[in-house]
């Protein structure tokens, strides 16, 4: 650069710097500047991948530039994601993934967990039909039969170009080798420890015996190892009828202590991922392809866009309390909506269309009063005396990979709670997950999310219980825009809805929109859960004046990963949450 190139350079920015000072009087005429700044977001030219991990990025980064597609890295992100974040990357769970090819089909993989042959309504209640404490949330009971291995080879084969073993081998490497603990790992270890000491072989491998490890160790995980080694040399039929099946029908006969095991090899050779029509809608003119039932995301969230598309959020400006009050209305209703009819689809007739429907949307939104809070006992139903706090986790984990050619995967999976049931199958090294607790395990009564939920969602064998991951792609003008989705349990599908608002309404681009605070209200407790210093205190003044009840204590919510598409050039822009530190790499 010549030093006149450098003058006129310089005195750009600070004219930019000036005008965008200058253009933030106290009016909210420009909303999107009034807040904090966030950092750019990651830039690519060919392709991008955002996960929590730095190190799952890479491996799927790694796998686009070897000539992989945007299925060929996801499968691999999902698979480093089983190695470096235990809490909720996973071989023993399940999840769903949205796909859009380039040549324009969308697709929706439904590798959600089941419930085993042994799984009935009652499975979970005494003889006096009270829930009995723990047992759809610790221990084997709590796992359904995992999708993940599934899910993810059955997306390779049918969407991807390389095989099972080019994207296993990254993962097995990472397992055998080890890999050093970063901080969020270190932090999520140790916060986890009481629950991971309670079962002696998951002490032994994820605390280290009581010894927790610290960032920078190398943390080895060889039985993990031996089973991705197992299944490259197998195929991923391995986890469903090999010795990995055994090693899991084996932890399950010791658990029952020569009772009927909770699963068997029977359940795992009969468990079937299942490819899903994608839920699509338009907001504001810009199409939207999401998660259908067994997540009750997808529908929840269009008829939240379909409710908010009648506001003028951008006059009222992002962050203001009218803004606030209007989302928490239409997330209070799609909340108790949710909880009356939401189930798994193979099983109870879920009345998507008309739950989706804009006509639908009309008659819900006639109830919301513009300047004062509904209360949720005259929205819904339920039983508000019984309900739990919402509890603090954020363990289920969400990947996006855009490749070079506009292949799109957006990917939500997870062993539910953080490390799932706790329990790590012996011989294989991985945990089981605890999504049994995602049925209505006292059906009317909340589960550990505190979410009221009905028959529609009771347990039943090889049903699929009702999750709230919502991995969601946008298109503008027909083509690829963002893609984006989160964990949080019940807090996901508000997550992504903001994520959408933000970018959709209010302009922001994918970094900012996924920085920027967020709330949440799930129907029942009537309560708006909110970030730290995510509510100025006369925003949270207001909101109360119109009668809006607020949790005690605000926490941090959800972990979005998403990738934006770059409206001139076409650059891969990835947005990665700084919650839990998470990392895009591109290429
Ligand atoms: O499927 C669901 O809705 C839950 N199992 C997701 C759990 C989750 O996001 C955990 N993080 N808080």
């Amino acid at each position: 650069m010549s030093n006149t190139t450098k003058r006129v350079f310089s005195f750009l920015l600070c004219l930019a710097l000036f005008l965008s000072l200058s253009a933030a009087p106290a009016t909210f005429t420009k909303p999107v500047r009034l807040r904090a700044a966030s950092r750019p977001p990651a830039r690519g030219q060919h392709g991008m991948v955002s996960s929590v991990s730095e190190i799952a990025s890479q491996v799927g980064v790694d796998v686009l530039k070897r000539g992989g597609n945007a299925i060929d890295a996801a499968v691999a992100v999902g698979l480093a994601l089983a190695v470096v974040w235990p809490s909720a990357g996973n071989l023993g769970g399940g999840g769903f993934m949205v796909i859009r090819l380039a040549n324009g089909k969308a697709t929706a993989i439904d590798y959600r967990e089941m419930g085993p042959a042994a799984a009935h309504r009652n499975v979970y209640l005494d003889s006096k039909g009270e829930y009995i404490k723990e047992s759809s949330t610790y221990g084997h009971k709590a796992a359904g039969v995992p999708g993940t291995v599934a899910g993810l080879s059955y997306a390779l084969e049918k969407y991807g170009k390389l095989k099972w073993a080019d994207v296993a081998e990254p993962s097995r490497k990472l397992a055998a080798e080890g890999f050093p603990v970063w901080h969020q790992l270190e932090r999520s270890l140790k916060g986890a420890s009481n629950g991971l000491s309670r079962y002696p072989e998951t002490k032994r491998i994820f605390l280290r015996n009581g010894k927790p490890y610290e960032a920078g160790e190398i943390f080895k995980q060889p039985e993990l190892a031996a089973v991705f080694a197992r299944m490259i040399k197998e195929g991923p039929g391995e986890f469903y009828h090999g010795k990995t099946a055994q090693l899991i029908e084996a932890a399950m006969r010791r658990a029952a202590n020569g009772g009927k095991p909770w699963m068997t090899v029977e359940d795992l050779k009969n468990y079937k991922p299942v490819e899903r029509e994608p839920l699509r809608t338009t907001y504001r003119g810009h199409e939207i392809i999401t998660m259908p039932p067994p997540s009750s995301g997808g529908v929840a969230l269009i008829e939240m866009l379909n409710i908010l598309e009648r506001y003028d959020l951008k006059a009222l400006g992002a962050g203001s309390s009218q803004e606030a009050h209007l989302k928490v209305e239409a997330m209070r209703r799609a909340f108790a909506d949710r909880a009356e009819f939401l189930g798994d689809p193979d099983f109870v007739k879920v009345p998507v269309a008309g739950l989706t429907s804009r006509g639908y949307a009309d008659k819900v939104a006639a109830t919301i009063d513009p300047q004062r809070a509904s209360t949720s006992e005259a929205v819904g139903h339920g039983d508000p005396a019984a309900y739990m706090s919402l509890k603090e986790s954020e363990e289920t984990t969400h990947f996006t990979v855009v490749d070079k050619d506009g292949n799109v995967v957006s990917n939500t999976y997870t062993l539910n709670d953080s490390y799932g049931n706790k329990i790590t199958v012996e011989g294989a090294g991985f945990l089981l997950n605890n999504e049994m607790d995602d049925f209505a395990p006292q059906p009317g009564k909340p589960n550990f999310y505190g979410l009221i939920q009905g028959e529609a969602n009771a347990v039943a064998a090889r049903k699929r219980p009702l999750s709230s991951m919502t991995p969601t792609i946008v298109l503008k003008e027909g083509k690829l825009w963002f893609a984006v989705g989160s964990p949080g349990g019940p807090t996901i599908i508000n997550t992504v809805l903001q994520v959408l608002i933000n970018v959709i309404d209010h302009g922001m681009d994918i970094q900012r929109a996924i920085d920027w605070p967020r709330i949440h209200h799930q129907w029942m407790p009537d309560q708006i859960t909110y970030e730290p210093y995510g509510l100025s205190p006369d925003v949270l003044n207001r909101l109360k004046e119109m009668g809006h009840k607020f949790v005690d204590r605000p926490r941090n919510m959800g972990d979005a990963e998403g990738i934006m598409i770059e409206d001139k050039t076409g650059v891969r822009l990835g947005g990665r949450d700084p919650r839990l530190d998470g990392h895009s790499v591109g290429y």
